[in-house]
């Protein structure tokens, strides 16, 4: 759902067909309620996700939802498919086809994927210039060396999107296992930098985003809603 802004004198004009001057006695006799809280101003700037009653009755109610999942493999990141099961289809929510997802994970890849309605949320997560932290977990096929870090680190040049990736952090954990931390999410990005060094990718899972961990008690394919301090504070590091 796109979060659309408003004016309040506007959307309720538009919503009970009365003038704006009709809208100021309306807010004078204390009709309207935003958030649970009495409305007085004409210019007060609303979103799609405010609370608005008039005369105590629900004028719009509708509620952000954000949703940790963890995706198992051989499962689909994206909304609808012919062929694979979608992670929305691994949902059991009434409001689950309003979700959309924030940073997609390729078919063989498992672990953290975030679903919300809120895109102004979802913005912050994904645009790499806000530079959120996504951890992943690798496993190899070939023995990893040194020379790894550095070349992550300085980024790589990508032809076909005409990009070099931003730097990168490789950790190596033994000798076919690494961490990787992204702030972007290019195309197949972390097999096709191994892809350069011609070491396969033999496992991914997606472990973190920002300060948001996968939740350890979840099972592939299970999923919960994000409490409110998650929402809140999954992009401050
Ligand atoms: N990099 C990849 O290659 N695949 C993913 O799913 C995520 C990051």
């Amino acid at each position: 759902m796109a979060l659309n802004k408003a004016r309040l004198d506007r959307f309720l004009a538009q919503y009970c067909q009365i003038s704006r001057k009709d809208v100021r006695l309306m807010l004078a006799k204390n009709r309207v309620q935003i958030n649970g809280v009495i409305a007085h101003d004409i210019d007060e700037i609303i979103d799609t996700f405010s609370h608005i009653t008039l005369d105590g009755q629900v004028i719009q109610e509708n509620a952000a939802h954000y949703i940790m999942l963890n995706k198992p493999i051989g499962v689909v990141s994206a909304t609808r498919d012919k062929e694979h099961k979608t992670v929305i289809d691994l949902l059991d929510y009434s409001f689950k086809d309003e979700l959309h997802i924030v940073g997609r994970l390729d078919l063989n890849t498992s672990g953290l994927v975030l679903m919300t309605n809120d895109s102004r949320w979802s913005e912050r997560l994904t645009l790499p210039e806000h530079k959120v932290i996504k951890r992943y977990s690798v496993t190899l096929k070939d023995k990893l060396n040194e020379e790894y870090i550095s070349a992550f680190a300085k980024g790589m040049y990508f032809e076909f999107e005409d990009i070099t990736t931003k730097p990168a952090k490789l950790t190596i954990l033994s000798d076919y296992q690494a961490e990787v931390e992204l702030v972007e999410g290019r195309y197949h990005q972390i097999k096709r930098m191994f892809g350069r060094f011609r070491n396969t990718v033999t496992a991914l899972h997606r472990c973190s985003i920002g300060t948001l961990e996968l939740d350890n008690t979840l099972e592939p394919a299970a999923s919960r809603h994000l409490t409110e301090w998650e929402v809140h504070n999954v992009d401050k590091l």
